[in-house]
């Protein structure tokens, strides 16, 4: 079983880009000493600027003690060579590029550093451990362990075991995630795109489609899904609204709508998501340019609202029915 009270040890993260820095911040505010490396120069050094900002959005909505944040940067650290990275950590967050030679490279990379009891995790988001673990000396303590983008913000991850992981390595990396407070699900076995990225791509495939085919607007797509579907699934799954949605619960609500759902499912309007075609359809009518600016602007509003929600969903926590 996973034990949940983990104490905070030293990680590593491998690739400070998006997903990296941010794993940095989850374990920053859980009081680990994290190391940052990447290949790039500079890129470790600076991700470090973002960990403290994300400490200070924490902060300014209740979720970490503004004092204590000297203390964690103190403990956060960008060292100049991958083997002080990985020196005598009890956790590794590989977050290298999702390109399969580099994955590969960077896991020969980190196996040979890393002390041979420190369990390694990749982000990867849909390339499965098999694919560039098999060579490894130190195997058995590899896993995938796939978050959503930001994970300081959304605590989902996914724990995919190659077929020669070790189970206690994945019951320990389970411990370490709860005890830093994400939410880790296991993939029972090595599925392409284990289970969030299939889920995703399923409704892309009809959100580009129903756009592409002249059903709907995009801002109407958006609508549909952020105060209609969203505003549920930020609480409850889909098996759990379907069990509200009749008065038998799921079996109830199979019988009502099961037929239905099943011949929308069947047909798709479309395969292509994310086609040229497509794309050009929802850019048509999309009210701004796609500009790096914009990105970054509109990231920071997503984080604070993502912050706010964190600190929603943990004063209010899950049905316990
Ligand atoms: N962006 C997302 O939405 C998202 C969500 C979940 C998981 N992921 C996964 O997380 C991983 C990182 O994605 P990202 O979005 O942060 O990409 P990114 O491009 O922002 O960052 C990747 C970083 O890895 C560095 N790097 C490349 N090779 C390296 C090596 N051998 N050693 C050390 N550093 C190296 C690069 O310099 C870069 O800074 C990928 O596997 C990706 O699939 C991404």
């Amino acid at each position: 079983m996973a034990d949940e009270t983990a104490a905070p040890g030293t990680v590593a993260i491998i690739g400070s880009g998006l997903i990296g820095r941010s794993w940095a911040t989850a374990f920053a505010a859980a009081g680990w000493q994290v190391r940052l490396w990447d290949a790039a120069p500079g890129v470790a050094e600076s991700a470090l600027g973002k960990v403290a900002a994300g400490l200070a959005d924490f902060a300014a909505h209740g979720l970490f003690d503004a004092q204590a944040i000297p203390d964690a940067m103190a403990r956060a650290s960008a060292p100049p060579s991958l083997a002080e990275a990985l020196a005598g950590v009890d956790f590794v967050q590989e977050s290298t590029s999702e390109v399969p030679e580099v994955k590969r490279q960077a896991a020969s990379a980190i196996d040979a550093a890393a002390p041979p009891e420190a369990i390694i995790c990749s982000s990867t988001s849909a390339i499965v451990a098999s694919r560039f673990t098999e060579h490894l000396p130190h195997r058995a303590r590899w896993l995938v362990g796939h978050p959503v983008n930001p994970p300081h913000l959304v605590p989902i991850v996914e724990l995919c075991p190659a077929p020669w992981t070790d189970p206690d390595a994945v019951d320990r990396a389970q411990a370490i995630y709860q005890s830093i407070g994400q939410v880790p699900v296991r993939v029972l076995k090595e599925t392409d795109g284990f289970i969030l990225n299939r889920l995703q791509a399923a409704l892309l495939r009809e959100a580009f489609a129903l756009v592409a085919d002249g059903v709907c607007s995009p801002d109407d797509l958006d609508k549909t899904i952020k105060d209609g579907l969203g505003l549920r699934w930020s609480f409850m799954g889909p098996f759990e609204t379907g069990e509200l949605n009749a008065p038998g619960g799921l079996p109830d609500y199979g019988k009502r709508y099961g037929e239905t759902l099943k011949r929308l499912s069947a047909r798709p309007l479309s395969n292509a998501a994310f086609g040229p075609e497509q794309v050009a359809a929802v850019m048509a009518q999309w009210p701004g340019a796609q500009t790096p600016e914009r990105v970054a602007e509109k990231t920071g509003w997503r984080d604070r609202r993502l912050t706010a929600l964190k600190a929603h969903k943990r004063a209010e926590p899950d049905s316990p029915l």
